[in-house]
């Protein structure tokens, strides 16, 4: 399965196996980590593995699932650095997923050290063999349809298509699929809606989420072989949707 596929298949694992991954596996997720594309490679970050069986390092408080390791991503504190965060972790739960591991985001989750070498932590995920299954197929994932997200104002190319049901597919957190977005041929205008139930998280985890989406979205598109260019347009205002914020754009090129 490559990462693409992940995509369809992703869900959050909540119960794991409290066994070790082998060597091998590990050497391969830190070279994974180690080559991934970031979103902005000026924000300096750094990804650790806690292991929680042997060494006992884990990340604790609410919602945390009790799992054999953890991925945690500090990030120098620039702007953006959310999105960034989030556009890096979702390519590493798509890469586990790939490889038959389960993983879930743990927002509330406090690490053993909130700082390292000068950077903040910004979020952890769980990680390990799954107890139940590891994949669920994409029509059991509960999200809004294409029609409830999107504004058609043009018949979308088939490639734009996919990108968008690749967005669809990105997970947040409590679900709360932030995303909307108004569709012409072959741009994308991206808006964040804010839930009615949104408690004061809403805010701390909004950009991280469009983060999560943008790397789906980046996923989909190398697969498809066609060329994103995201851009921010002066232009465009929250009037184009009403209690909507606009975030950014997407044009897509064949
Ligand atoms: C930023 C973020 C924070 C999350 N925090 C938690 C969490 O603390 N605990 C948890 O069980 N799931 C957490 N999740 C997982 C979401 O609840 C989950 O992705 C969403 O309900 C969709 O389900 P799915 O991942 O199975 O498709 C988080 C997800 C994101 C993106």
């Amino acid at each position: 399965m490559n990462l693409y596929e992940a995509i369809y298949v992703r869900k959050s694992v909540r119960h794991y196996k409290l066994e070790e991954l082998n060597q091998e596996v590990l050497e391969e997720l830190k070279a994974f980590i180690d080559h991934l594309e970031p979103l902005f490679p000026e924000i300096k970050v750094k990804v650790k593995i806690l292991e929680n069986i042997k060494e006992k390092e884990k990340l604790k408080g609410l919602l945390v699932p009790n799992a054999p390791y953890y991925l945690v991503i500090y990030s120098e504190k620039k702007e953006k650095y959310d999105l960034n965060a989030g556009y890096i972790m979702q390519q590493i739960s798509l890469y586990l997923t790939s490889r038959g591991i389960g993983s879930c985001f743990a927002g509330m989750g406090k690490p053993p050290k909130k700082t390292e070498e000068e950077m903040c932590f910004v979020i952890g995920m769980a990680f390990g063999k799954a107890k139940g299954e590891t994949v669920r197929h994409d029509y059991d994932a509960k999200r809004l349809s294409l029609n409830e997200l999107c504004v058609f104002k043009e018949s979308p190319k088939t490639w734009v298509k996919e990108i968008l049901e690749a967005a669809r597919l990105a997970p947040s957190s409590f679900n709360s699929q932030p995303w909307r977005f108004v569709v012409y041929e072959n741009r994308i205008h991206v808006f964040s809606k804010k839930s009615p139930s949104a408690g004061k998280n809403w805010r701390k985890f909004n950009e991280f989420n469009f983060g999560v989406m943008l790397a789906n979205i980046s996923v989909a598109a190398e697969e498809i072989w066609v060329d994103l260019d995201l851009i921010k347009l002066n232009n465009i205002t929250h009037k184009t949707i009403p209690n909507n914020q606009y975030m950014i754009s997407i044009l897509i090129k064949q």
